[in-house]
């Protein structure tokens, strides 16, 4: 059996972000959201990985490498345009020959991984097996109609949904998708959806099986979904103190402070990680915050929070909650007159101010 991780997109939703930086690269609890998923599929005994790239190649690449520091060999393969997750799969035949294949969307995460449902879908070897998880929009995503135990059809998207039971991002094939992908046509959004060919094989008479999981799962297509996935992988953080604490600050719950971090006159209240490397002086971390390597905090207050790489934030009197700030931000206060907000902001960002 082999995997497909399908890392293209352009991640719309989460721009500024994604204007420099692929979308399955945003860190949750400091770890790109990619390697929870080439784990879940290694530790499902899958270990020939292909990672379907799109324009945020190189840095895909840079990130995962051969797999080898995974366990697992990845072989990239170059969609030209994101034309659709059955396109994917089609320009993937070469590297999945006829061999059955777990397929999983890049962006998404489920907390438990997937080894007893690529276990059970080896043992009873169906078509095709699904996963559906209840959501409160299923107009969001694909949905299904069950009759009974019986899928009976699968909409990508429905303007009105029939169901609250949407598909999640993990596939598993066996190689009857490819005469799938070849027989359906691009959808209103001109993609060729998997749903569709998922479809296409129940009108085939295939045996589709579908699983619907009481586990978290997310797609992280949002920033909203980003802060909650943050915050379930973060609950499940143990104290793990690397670098130096002063004897002012205080260190409360599951904290994890990285080598070379070193924290002075502050209070960490977790759930809460911070990277290696990082400043934090004069100021309270809060709950359910991913501080990432080689940030500087000072005077300051934040919480439930993802704050990227070399960061620096400084004398914010207001404490800042909510947010994902990227790579190489400065938040600081201006003793520069006339005392005014001063911003310079990339395309699509969105500030909150009081
Ligand atoms: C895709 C699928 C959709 C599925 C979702 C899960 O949506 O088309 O059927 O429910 O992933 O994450 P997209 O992320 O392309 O909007």
């Amino acid at each position: 059996m082999k995997a497909l991780i399908l890392s293209g997109g352009k991640g719309t939703r989460l721009r500024p972000i994604t204007h420099t930086s692929a979308k399955q690269l945003v860190p949750i609890a400091n770890k790109p959201i990619l390697f929870y998923g080439i784990e879940a599929i290694r530790d499902a005994g899958v270990t020939d990985v292909g990672i379907v790239v799109g324009d945020t190649e190189p840095e895909i690449r840079a990130a995962v490498g051969d797999g080898s520091a995974f366990g697992v060999k990845v072989t990239y393969i170059r969609q030209q345009a994101p034309l659709g997750l059955a396109h994917a799969v089609k320009v993937s035949h070469d590297f999945l020959k006829d061999d059955s294949f777990v397929m999983y969307l890049g962006d998404n995460l489920i907390l438990d991984g997937i080894t007893p449902l690529v276990e059970e879908f080896r043992r009873d070897h169906p078509n095709s097996q699904i996963l559906l998880a209840k959501v409160p929009h299923p107009e969001e995503f694909g949905v299904a109609e069950l009759d009974g135990n019986r899928i009976v059809r699968l909409v990508e998207k429905p303007k009105q949904p029939r169901s609250d039971l949407a598909l999640v991002g993990v596939y598993m094939f066996d190689a009857t998708i490819f005469e799938a992908v070849d027989a359906i046509k691009p959808s209103f959004r001109n993609e060729l959806e998997i749903t569709d060919a998922i479809q296409y094989l129940i009108d085939q008479g295939r045996v589709v099986h579908h699983h619907v999981i009481g586990g978290w799962w997310k797609d992280t297509g949002k920033l909203e979904d980003i802060l909650e996935a943050n915050r379930m992988v973060l609950s499940r953080a143990k104290r793990a103190i690397h670098g130096t604490a002063d004897a002012d600050t205080r260190i409360e719950g599951d904290v994890v402070v990285g080598k070379g971090s070193v924290v002075t006159n502050s209070l960490l209240r977790g759930p809460l990680c911070v990277g290696e490397r990082c400043r934090i002086e004069n100021a309270y971390i809060g709950p359910f915050t991913s501080i990432y390597d080689d940030v500087k905090i000072r005077n300051s207050e934040i919480e439930h929070s993802i704050v990227l790489e070399r960061c620096t934030i400084e004398d914010i009197p207001v404490r800042i909650e909510a947010s994902l700030i990227g790579k190489e931000v400065r938040i600081q206060r201006s003793r520069r007159k006339p005392s005014a907000y001063r911003f310079m902001v990339g395309d699509a960002s969105s500030v909150d101010v009081l």
